[in-house]
């Protein structure tokens, strides 16, 4: 009964949509620089929303898909590098507006790999027993840390949020686990914070908190560490790469997705791709893309998925999961 599956996925995104053409008017780009260089046509903007509400929008569709209800959860882990506050966390908003008020909340920050990270962590609290129910979010609110004069970063992210449902069950659904860090190359890609400013400081010059990236380094550690991944998650498993349907990666860029299909000899349309309707979403993007899925009907029983995530920290890490609904 120890084992973890997946009982139900949700997901939500802004209403608004913001095209490469709205971009055109604000900074100096096209919509064929946008296309060619990463897939994205375009991308879901908060109008007013913050994080905890989208992600528990999320939440209430994957309660849903669950069949379960709010006072079931024991946990709610939330995935974000864009939290409402500092504190409270995200969860602990999502509990108050869903009403799950016998669940413990807290969030996690892995950039883009937080819903991986978060996945991971939730397996855990059911393998060992103290949890059954456990609800994980990704959300994010990227266009507040967006530089909307840079159009370096700025045409890459939309705002959005991914939710599942982790339930006990005597069928093991979450295979394997597997995550890494290298915080020695944090630099190429940050969102900087408050910095430490009181009297026993020396000056301080404030720097604002918009997204910075070095484009290229991640795209050479992208395309290196989904590989390592596919190859350690299904390490020590019953199962290769020739055995999965579909692989959902974190929704960054065709073109890192494409050299990992080519240089792996994987088929290309074995890997899910939603980014072209909202850009990259940080910690929401495989959960949008997992839940798309699901209500599309493309998952059958016993399919084996890999999901696998990258970003900032820098982070990685990959779930290896069989469709138990
Ligand atoms: O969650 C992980 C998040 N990060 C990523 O997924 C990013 C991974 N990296 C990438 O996807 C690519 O590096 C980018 C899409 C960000 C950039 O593509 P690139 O082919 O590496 O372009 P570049 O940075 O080498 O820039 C090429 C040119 C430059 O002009 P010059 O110096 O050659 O005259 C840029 O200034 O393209 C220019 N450029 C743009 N032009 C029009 C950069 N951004 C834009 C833009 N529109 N939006």
């Amino acid at each position: 009964m120890n084992h973890a599956e997946i009982a139900g996925t949700g997901s939500y995104v802004p209403q608004k949509i913001m095209t490469n053409e709205d971009l055109e008017r604000i900074v100096d780009t096209s919509d064929e620089w946008i296309l060619s260089r990463t897939g994205i046509r375009q991308r879901r903007i908060s109008e007013g929303e913050n994080t905890s509400s989208l992600a528990a929008k999320a939440a209430i569709k994957a309660l849903e898909d669950a069949k379960m209800d709010a006072d079931d959860l024991d946990l709610i882990i939330v995935a974000t590098v864009t939290q409402d506050t500092f504190t409270p966390s995200v969860s602990c908003l999502v509990q108050v507006e869903i009403g799950a008020k016998n669940a413990s909340c807290f969030d996690i920050t892995a950039g883009c790999s937080g819903f991986i990270y978060g996945i991971n962590i939730g397996t855990q609290f059911i393998n060992s027993g103290q949890y059954k129910n456990i609800l994980v979010i990704g959300a994010e609110v990227l266009s507040k840390v967006t530089n909307w004069e840079d159009r370096n970063t700025c045409v890459l992210f939309g705002d959005g949020a991914g939710a599942v449902v982790l339930k006990a069950s005597d069928n093991k659904g979450i295979i394997s686990v597997y995550m890494g860090a290298s915080g020695d190359e944090n630099r190429y890609l940050e969102i900087p914070g408050i910095e430490v400013n009181n009297p026993f400081s020396p000056e301080v010059i404030s720097k604002p908190s918009y997204i910075k990236m070095n484009g290229l380094e991640i795209f050479k550690f992208a395309t290196k560490i989904i590989r390592k991944s596919f190859k350690n998650v299904l390490q020590n498993t019953d199962y290769s790469l020739d055995d999965i349907k579909y692989i959902i990666p974190h929704q960054a860029n065709y073109r890192i997705i494409n050299h990992v299909a080519q240089k792996a000899k994987i088929d290309i349309n074995k890997f899910y791709l939603n980014l072209e309707k909202y850009g990259n979403t940080s910690s929401a993007s495989i959960g949008i893309a997992l839940d798309e899925m699901n209500k599309k009907g493309l998952l059958s029983k016993d399919d084996k998925i890999i999901m696998v995530g990258f970003g900032g920290g820098l982070t990685w890490g990959a779930i290896l999961l069989k469709w138990n609904k």
